[in-house]
């Protein structure tokens, strides 16, 4: 019966006529509602941690635009905050954390079993979605991937190059594995929970995996990845996994293999023509459409979305951006690239 959603289609590996569309950070500052939920819930954690306004941000992109999926609203560094690491953030700048570089910061943060004391908001947000979601959108859970995640924990915040990560990798190898291995460990921990909330697909977001070279991309993108999505599978057979490993470029190639994922998601950094060639090959693609066309609109919308779309038209394909919708985008582009997928141009 939840085969009919679109999505759980395409993840099956169904070629349809026309592919079910959901976007990144859907649910965003860029619909005059979420800032409007934000504001009364005070800040993003508040709102993060309220199951109610989380359900109610997450379903306004698909009452305005009838995404063929929601995804739970929540944020990747849920999880370090839950592992005991504090996380705030400043205003127009991003996320704040402690920082993990010492085998003692790293003892002093919780077992894996304590996470769900602090995530259990994101579990009660999943099952409000599950009850109140149109029963033909799918709901979809996500975390961070553990390389992601690590290069908060270790830097403390954003980087550009994920300096402080590679240096304390390169300077104490084994502390390094030991926050990933905590990371992989959890984040299977807690995906498990949001499946049995009622999650039907998984998201795992590698957003940083391009700065990783060489061997060290297998090791702590690929592998742990496919140790989640493993272990997942052992546990819920029937729930597809997506990957994003953003930057990947070539190595998008091979990877539904590499790390036993449904759907390789797809950002902007190659064609679609080329990502159909070499990856689409070996199963269902997301993407790839630059989220700068949400912003821009316009006859360049138009085409560069039918021409994704024809690119992918030959197997399973799930139309998304390459990135997030960025906050300065237009709603009325959204409707635009929705009404183009949609009319099969
Ligand atoms: O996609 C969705 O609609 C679901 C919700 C979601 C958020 N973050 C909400 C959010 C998801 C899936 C994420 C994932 C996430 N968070 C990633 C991986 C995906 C990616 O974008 O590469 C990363 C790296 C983070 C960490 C994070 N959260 C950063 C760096 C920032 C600040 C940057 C910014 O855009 O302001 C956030 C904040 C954040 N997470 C916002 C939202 C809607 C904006 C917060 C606000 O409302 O002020």
């Amino acid at each position: 019966m939840t085969q009919q959603k679109t999505i759980l289609r395409a993840l099956a590996g169904e070629t349809l006529a026309t592919p079910p569309i959901w976007m990144m950070r859907q649910a965003g500052r860029y619909l005059p509602e979420y800032k409007a939920t934000r504001a009364q819930a005070g800040d993003f954690l508040s709102l993060c941690y309220n199951s109610e306004l989380a359900a109610e941000v997450t379903l306004q992109p698909i009452r305005r635009y009838g995404f063929d999926a929601a995804i739970v609203f929540a944020d990747i560094l849920l999880l370090p905050q839950a592992l005991g690491a504090d996380l705030w953030f400043v205003t127009g700048e991003g996320p704040r954390l402690s920082t993990i570089t010492t085998a003692d910061e790293l003892a002093a943060l919780k077992p894996v079993e304590a996470i769900h004391d602090t995530l259990n908001p994101v579990y009660e947000t999943v099952k409000i979605l599950s009850r109140e979601l149109p029963q033909e959108t799918a709901l979809i859970g996500f975390a961070g991937a553990p390389w992601t995640v690590a290069t908060y924990m270790i830097a403390g915040q954003g980087t550009p190059a994920q300096g402080p990560a590679h240096a304390l990798k390169a300077e104490n190898r084994p502390l390094f594995e030991g926050i990933i291995n905590l990371l992989t460990e959890s984040t299977i921990a807690y995906l498990s929970r949001q499946i049995d909330a009622g999650a039907e697909v998984i998201k795992i977001f590698d957003s940083w995996a391009g700065s990783l070279e060489g061997d060290d991309f297998t090791e702590f993108s690929v592998k742990p990845m496919a140790r989640i999505t493993a272990a997942l599978k052992e546990r819920h057979p029937d729930v597809p996994v997506i990957v994003f490993a953003r930057g990947a470029g070539p190595r998008f190639a091979g990877m539904h293999a590499a790390t036993g994922a449904a759907c390789i998601a797809i950002d902007e950094g190659v064609t679609a023509e080329w990502a159909a060639e070499h990856v689409q090959k070996d199963g269902c693609v997301q993407g790839n459409l630059a989220s700068s066309h949400m912003v821009t609109g316009g006859q360049t919308l138009i085409d560069e979305t039918r021409r994704i779309c024809r690119a992918f038209s030959k197997g399973p394909h799930i139309f998304n951006l390459g990135h997030g919708i960025t906050p300065d985008a237009d709603p009325t582009n959204v409707q635009l690239m929705i009404d183009t997928v949609r009319s099969g141009a």
